[in-house]
């Protein structure tokens, strides 16, 4: 048995760091373990524009504990005013990694995203000519499609339609959550990549809603049933290249999660990676777990991996805080409901 497993050091291609009191508070929580992260836009009000970007990094890199490295990779929030020309030029300075598509009150501060694809039209051609990646949080809004079948729906009546009208346009269905998904990632050949999250690997929709309903698993998309959590199991443990790790590690307080409207998002920065060894050990792959957190991910946005190493080592139950305190109040820690045994030194 392997009781200890060396990586290079992880990156999170999906996350959520926020601002402010809750930004210091959330940060060093993905510092100690991930080199770099995709960080994502969706402020109030959001990263629109590359003076915000700018900003927004100063600020990240500010709250940054001493002694502690870690790389934003910033992100532009896609509105139907954002001017081609101004995402060239962010890109040209090395300011931004990608840009962030938000159908229009699909989630979390999503308000500003994008109602008629149109409009983003000459964005989209110019992303494509100058091989800059757009990170899609895949779900149509119509209030007449089913919550469970979002993403499929999206697939078929917005990504595949974009996709075929760019050809070259680099994509990533984040927080990808049905076999739909994962199948039509796998049915293209180029120019098209998957982030899966921790917990989509770990619960299935009866974690939310069986026996009593629990908030800190309501996230967006919504976790699906039990046939599509496997799909995920397996498309992340699989080595395929297409897939690798974006947590969409996302803070609420407990308040704003437990309430009679609970916001969307789980909080699996602190231990996602030791969930992450467990479900790749339980699936017989711990030797394809590098490839999904640190090797995957950089080969897609033509980066290196990192040079550094974290190592995992297997022992008796490894401590999680139930909660971090915040500036802004608690916020609870996701809880995979299983011992950890893999502890990150
Ligand atoms: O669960 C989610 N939380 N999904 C999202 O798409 C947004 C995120 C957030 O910002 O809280
Ligand atoms: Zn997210």
């Amino acid at each position: 048995m392997t009781d200890s497993l060396t990586l290079r050091r992880p990156d999170d291609w999906h996350l959520h760091l926020r601002d402010g009191a809750m930004l210091a508070a959330v940060l060093p929580e993905s510092a100690r373990h991930f080199a770099r992260a995709i960080v994502m836009p969706n402020l109030v009000p959001p990263v629109v524009t590359a003076h915000d970007a700018r900003a927004y990094r100063d600020r990240i890199l500010a709250a940054l504990p001493e002694g502690m490295a870690f790389t934003p990779l910033m992100t532009l929030y896609l509105t139907e005013k954002t001017e081609a020309q101004d995402v060239a030029a962010a890109h040209a300075e090395g300011l931004i990694t990608a840009v962030k598509l938000y159908p229009a009150g699909a989630t979390t501060n999503s308000a500003a995203g994008v109602r008629d694809f149109d409009k983003v039209r000459a964005v989209f051609e110019k992303m494509a000519e100058i091989g800059l990646p757009l990170c899609v949080h895949g779900e149509v809004t119509d209030p007449e499609v089913d919550i469970f079948d979002r993403e499929a729906v999206f697939i078929d009546r917005v990504l595949d339609p974009v996709r075929r009208a760019t050809p070259g346009l680099r994509v990533v269905m984040e927080h990808v959550t049905t076999s739909d998904a994962v199948a039509y990632v796998t049915s293209q050949d180029r120019d098209l990549a998957a982030t899966i999250t921790t917990h989509h690997l770990v619960i299935n929709r009866n974690h939310i809603l069986a026996g009593g309903i629990r908030p800190h698993y309501y996230c967006l998309p919504v976790a699906k049933r039990e046939s599509h959590r496997l799909a995920l199991r397996h498309a992340a443990t699989s080595g395929d290249a297409r897939f690798f790790l974006g947590t969409d590690s996302a803070p609420h307080t407990d308040p704003a999660k437990e309430s009679a409207c609970g916001c969307a998002g789980c909080f699996t920065a602190p231990n996602t990676l030791s969930i992450l060894a467990h479900v790749f050990e339980e699936e017989g792959a711990l030797s394809r777990l590098e490839g999904f957190t640190s090797l995957h991910g950089p080969a897609f946005y033509g980066l290196p991996p990192n040079d550094s190493r974290i190592t995992l080592t297997r022992g008796d139950a490894v401590p999680c805080p139930a909660k971090i305190d915040t500036g802004e109040g608690p916020v609870t820690v996701f809880d995979p409901g299983f011992p950890l045994h893999w502890r990150v030194d």
